[in-house]
C-alpha cells in the first residue's frame, strides 16, 4: 500500500474511536521494528521522523526506507510524518521528499526555543496548511508548550493549551490535527512523581475536544516510560535513574476524548537500548553488529505492539483484513479501550 495521509488515518480512527501511535524512527530496525509490529497486530501506524533523524538517516535513506516499508508490508496503512517542522522551509522539504503530514510547530520560533506569539503560531502554521493542502499532504499545528528541552529542542516552559484559543487557532488555521500542552515532555524524566492531575491535565483535553468534536487531537510527549525497561536497561550496565511516563490508562481516556496521534519515541529509545545492552552483556564474545542490531529490532517490535493494542489500534489495519481484538487481547493480556 502507498504512504496515506495523517487525515485519512486520522478520520478512521475517530470513526472506529481508537487511536493512533506515532512512531519516531532515525535507522532501518527501528523501522523494521514498527512495521512487523504493525504486521503482526494489523495496525495502521504512523511513522515519524524529526529533523534531528532527517540529518542523522540523511533524507534520501530514510525516504527510500519507507518506501521499502510500503513494498514490504502491503497490508499496513502507513503514514510518513515530520515530526515538529520548525519552520515551513522543514515542512517543503520533507513534502518534496514525499512525505504525506508535516507537523508546523508554531509554539516555537524556528530556533525551536523561543515561545513564538499566538499571531505568529497562526500566521506559520496557516502558511503551512495551505502549502501543503494543495499537495495533498496533511498538517498537524502545536498550540500551547510542552515542558522539557531535548537536544537543545524546547523552551523547558509549559503552558497549558488555552481551549478557547484552541477553538480560534483549528478555524484560522485549517490543521488537520491539534498537539495539545497538557503537561507532558519529551524524553525518559517527565515527571518527578507519579503524575496526578495537578501535573498532567488531561481534564485541558476533555474541555477541548468538548469545543471541537471534530477535531484530531495529539499527546506529545506520551511515553510510558516503563519500570520494566528501565529496569532491564541497568540490569545490563546502565546507570538510568528511576523515571516517570504517561500512565497507558490516561493516554486510553485522552482516546475516549479525541486523542487520535500519540506521540511515543522515548519508549522506542529505551526497548532498543535495553536489546542492545542485553544482547552484548549475554554475548560477549560475539562480533557480528547483526546480533545485537536484531536484538534491537525485536525490542522495537515488543513495546510498538503492545502500544497498538493498548491504543485501541489493532485490527483496524483500514479496517481491511481485520486481526480479532479478542485474539490481541489474549495473545497480550491488556484490555482494549472502550470506543
Ligand atoms: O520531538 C521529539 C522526539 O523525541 C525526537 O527527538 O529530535 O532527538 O530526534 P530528536
Ligand atoms: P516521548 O519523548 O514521550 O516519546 O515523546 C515523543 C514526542 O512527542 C515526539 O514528538
Ligand atoms: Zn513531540
Amino acid at each position: 500500500m502507498a504512504l496515506v495521509s495523517l487525515r485519512q488515518l486520522l478520520d478512521e480512527a475517530a470513526t472506529g474511536g481508537y487511536g493512533v501511535g506515532a512512531f519516531n524512527i532515525n535507522n532501518m530496525e527501528q523501522l523494521q521494528g514498527i512495521m512487523e509490529a504493525a504486521a503482526e497486530t494489523a495496525s495502521p501506524v504512523i511513522v515519524q521522523a524529526s529533523r534531528g533523524a532527517r540529518k542523522y538517516a540523511g533524507d534520501r535513506f530514510l525516504y527510500a526506507l519507507m518506501v521499502a516499508a510500503t513494498e514490504t508490508w502491503p497490508d499496513v496503512p502507513v503514514v510518513l510524518h515530520q515530526d515538529h517542522g520548525n519552520s515551513p522551509e522543514t515542512c517543503a522539504t520533507a513534502i518534496e521528499l514525499g512525505f504525506t503530514s508535516v507537523m508546523m510547530d508554531g509554539s516555537l520560533r524556528e530556533d525551536g526555543k523561543t515561545i513564538s506569539t499566538y499571531e505568529e503560531n497562526v500566521a506559520v502554521t496557516r502558511e503551512v496548511v495551505d502549502f501543503a493542502h494543495a499537495r495533498g499532504v496533511s498538517v498537524e499545528g502545536e498550540l500551547g508548550t510542552l515542558g522539557g528541552i531535548e537536544d537543545g529542542v524546547g523552551s523547558g516552559e509549559v503552558n497549558l493549551t488555552d481551549p478557547e484559543q484552541a477553538e480560534d487557532f483549528v478555524a484560522r488555521t485549517g490543521v488537520d490535527a491539534l498537539a495539545v500542552a497538557i503537561g507532558t515532555s519529551h524524553g525518559a524524566y517527565k515527571f518527578s512523581r507519579a503524575p496526578d492531575k495537578e501535573v498532567l491535565a488531561m481534564d485541558v483535553i476533555e474541555e477541548i475536544h468538548r469545543r471541537l468534536p471534530d477535531t484530531h487531537l495529539v499527546m506529545h510527549g506520551s511515553s510510558s516510560v516503563p519500570a520494566s525497561l528501565i529496569d532491564r536497561i541497568n540490569a545490563a550496565g546502565g546507570s538510568m535513574k528511576p523515571a516517570f511516563g504517561v500512565p497507558v490508562e490516561e493516554i486510553q481516556q485522552g482516546i475516549r476524548h479525541g486523542v487520535r496521534k500519540v506521540n511515543v519515541d522515548t519508549d522506542g529509545r529505551l526497548a532498543m537500548t535495553a536489546g542492545a545492552r542485553e544482547a552484548f552483556r549475554d554475548d560477549p564474545a560475539e562480533f557480528d553488529p547483526r546480533h545485537f542490531l536484531k536484538a534491537t529490532r525485536q525490542a522495537m517490535r515488543e513495546v510498538v505492539a503492545e502500544r497498538m493494542v493498548q491504543f485501541g489500534t489493532a485490527g483496524h489495519a483500514g479496517d481491511y483484513s481485520p486481526a480479532s481484538l479478542e485474539e490481541m487481547t489474549k495473545r497480550y493480556g491488556v484490555p482494549i479501550p472502550a470506543a
